[in-house]
């Protein structure tokens, strides 16, 4: 009975015709978040997923996030070194890791908020990543004109949504991670538990496609992120979390106290050494003392 209940498994052929669907044709930049549980039964597991991509993008990126380097103090001292192969975290997933595995995809060099990516762009994705701007990343997806593909996860694995809330001006908290061998602060942002909160503000954009039990979604990462914008200015506190124990409620306690102060969005992302980068570096540690 369970086996007639079964899902016929989902094939590369049947993941690459649903990923045409969606408009894929080989020219797009995309970043990826996965669920390969959501597939069902999918062919060959996250190899086939990343292969299907990798065909179908000209540049293919992921969070390759390893929170065990993340530091809360600057005194304290990493559990784990950071470097080009460090495991990504399980909650980042099994997608995101396979790319790590491939020796041809780059990696940025944040030991916490890393990103993996490949091909085309994959250089000018990485290496605009900062310490104050740790999704800066996103920001050259957006300078791309890329997109951002949900396979079976919700807007809580919507890494784009942060650097939405960055340029809207959302206080970062300041945590530490070793870099070079010294603990140095780097922005950190609030959780992204409730991003769903976002879902009336983009419903008529974006396409999708089911592929076994997985919903896949996609979307522009500039309408995601000129949604996001425009949502914090008329809900400043939209995005937080209600959830007592979380850091969400220090976000919150800062935007009362100071409200959202927008940052710029910086084309070719050269923003080491400029003004913008200074202002936000002050805001990091505007945060971290309060
Ligand atoms: C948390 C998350 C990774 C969990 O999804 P998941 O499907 O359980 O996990 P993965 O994608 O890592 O896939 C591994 C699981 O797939 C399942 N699996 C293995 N082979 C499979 C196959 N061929 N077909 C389908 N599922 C398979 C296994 O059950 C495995 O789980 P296990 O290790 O507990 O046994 C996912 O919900 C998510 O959020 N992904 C995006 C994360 C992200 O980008 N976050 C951004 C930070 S804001
Ligand atoms: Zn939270």
């Amino acid at each position: 009975m369970l086996n007639l209940l079964r899902r016929p498994a989902v094939t590369f052929a049947a993941l690459d015709y649903s990923l045409a669907e969606l408009g894929l044709n080989g020219t797009q930049h995309v970043i990826l978040h996965a669920s390969l549980k959501s597939f069902g039964n999918l062919e060959g597991g996250a190899k086939t997923l990343i292969d299907a991509l990798e065909q179908r993008t000209a540049t293919l990126v992921a969070p390759a996030f390893s929170y065990a380097t993340l530091l809360i103090h600057s005194t304290d001292r990493p559990r784990s070194q950071f470097n080009r192969d460090t495991r990504v975290s399980r909650d980042i997933g099994r997608s995101a890791q396979v790319l790590v595995e491939r020796a041809a995809a780059e990696r940025s060099f944040h030991p916490t908020l890393s990103f993996i990516a490949v091909g085309e762009a994959a250089g000018q994705v990485v290496a605009c990543q900062t310490l104050e701007s740790p999704y800066q990343p996103i920001g050259a997806l957006y300078d791309l004109d890329g997109y951002v593909l949900l396979a079976g996860v919700d807007f809580g694995s919507n890494t784009t949504i942060h650097y939405g809330e960055y340029l809207a001006g959302v206080p970062a908290l300041t945590r530490y991670v070793a870099v070079g061998g010294q603990v140095v602060p780097t922005a950190f942002p609030n959780c992204s538990a409730d991003f769903d909160n976002l879902l009336p503000e983009v419903q008529f954009l974006g396409r999708q496609v089911e592929v076994g039990g997985s919903l896949l979604r996609l979307y522009r990462v500039r309408d995601l992120v000129d949604a996001t914008v425009r949502f914090l200015e008329r809900d400043p506190e939209g995005l937080l979390c209600t959830f007592k124990g979380c850091r969400c409620q220090q976000v919150r306690a800062l935007i009362r106290q100071d409200g959202l102060h927008p940052r710029p969005h910086v084309h070719g992302a050269a923003i080491h050494g400029s003004d913008s980068d200074s202002a936000n570096a002050d805001r990091v540690d505007a945060a971290g003392k309060a």
